[in-house]
């Protein structure tokens, strides 16, 4: 699979997740298998204006190659100007967010509300093509709401302003994150443009996976909350995928010792006292589906030191053992 003249050593991608999917968890990722990553979204219009915690969220490293960076933004101009700026950080790809329901952004009229003006879109993804020397992909949903699924004819108008990847999660804006994706819709956009599309939404297994590549035809999957708390679905995925194997769901010290390496990443990308605190709720998700899960849950909100986390963990594993 290919975006552009980019190469993909399989067609497992991680979905670009705002203040979750940051470098430490993408490297953990990759490290499992990911093929392809994407920054959280980045403000076009904090792009240009130099904002700080803006450019943070650009960090990262070149093990994380292919990654793209991604914009979201409702102003041509502001956009051509960001991809500009944004090129200077050498992506392999620039995507474009055309999906977050997130009132915020849907109200400043960017993320899934560009949905409802496809010739804006439109103009955005010319003027994106037209300021970058990489490709530019575009992360889209359905559509807004159920009588307004249009992810088709958008998809090949944003194809034929130079769009080199369209990304479809298959739910509406309307539907946010609820169950129930919309597989037809995806496999519609897949036979209506030539370039590659990569499905999205609800992929956590290797059957929920299997479902979308054998469902919609598209060229590569993605996965989002599905990693959250286990990462290593990537693994489970591409070795499935590959050589039909199935790999025994990992034992708990396995995955507190994945949960401890993730959480230490953060400390040492952003120190210990931000780190700690971003790093609990990853707690929560790691020690999801263990016995006890929601007392785990409310005791990681304490959790206030590297030290106290090991600590946690241990006295975790030794009481899941004995209950075995
Ligand atoms: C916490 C969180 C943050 C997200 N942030 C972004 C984002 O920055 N950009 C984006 O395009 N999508 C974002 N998404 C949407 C995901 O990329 C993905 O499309 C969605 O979660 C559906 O995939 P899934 O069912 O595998 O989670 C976010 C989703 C979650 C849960």
């Amino acid at each position: 699979m290919k975006i552009g003249n980019i190469e993909f050593k399989n067609n497992l991608a991680l979905a670009p997740m705002a203040g979750v999917a940051d470098r430490a968890f993408r490297e953990l990722c990759i490290g499992y298998g990911a093929a392809y990553v994407t920054t959280e979204m980045v403000s076009a219009k904090g792009m240009i204006y130099d904002d700080r915690k803006t450019r943070e969220l650009l960090d990262f490293t070149r093990s994380e190659r292919p990654i793209a960076i991604q914009l979201f933004g409702s102003e041509p101009d502001v956009i051509a100007q960001a991809v500009k700026k944004v090129l200077e950080f050498k992506p392999d790809i620039i995507d474009l967010n055309m999906g977050c329901p997130a009132p915020k952004i849907v109200n400043s009229g960017s993320g899934s509300k560009l949905m409802k003006s496809p010739s804006l879109a439109a103009e955005i993804v010319k003027s994106a093509v037209n300021a970058s020397t990489v490709p530019v992909t575009v992360k889209i949903r359905t559509g807004w709401d159920e009588e307004s699924v249009n992810a088709v004819e958008f998809a090949k108008l944003m194809e034929s302003e130079g769009a080199a990847a369209i990304t479809v999660h298959g739910r509406t804006r309307k539907q946010m994150y609820s169950p129930g994706i919309d597989y037809d819709t995806i496999a519609q956009v897949k036979r209506a443009v030539n370039v590659p599309v990569i499905g999205n939404g609800g992929i956590k297994d290797i059957p929920t996976a299997c479902e979308m590549l054998e469902r919609t035809g598209c060229d590569m999957i993605m996965i989002g909350q599905g990693a959250l708390g286990r990462p290593w679905v990537f693994s489970e995925i591409d070795d499935y995928l590959r050589f039909c194997k199935i790999l025994p769901e990992p034992p708990v010290e396995m995955k507190l010792l994945t949960m401890i390496k993730h959480i230490e990443k953060i400390c040492e990308y952003k120190g210990e006292y931000v780190g700690i605190r971003e790093g609990r709720k990853h707690a929560g998700w790691y020690t999801k589906g263990l016995k006890n899960s929601a007392k785990y849950r409310r005791e990681c909100g304490q959790i206030s030191s590297l030290g106290e986390l090991r600590s946690w963990a241990v006295d975790i594993i030794k009481e899941q053992k004995s209950y075995e």
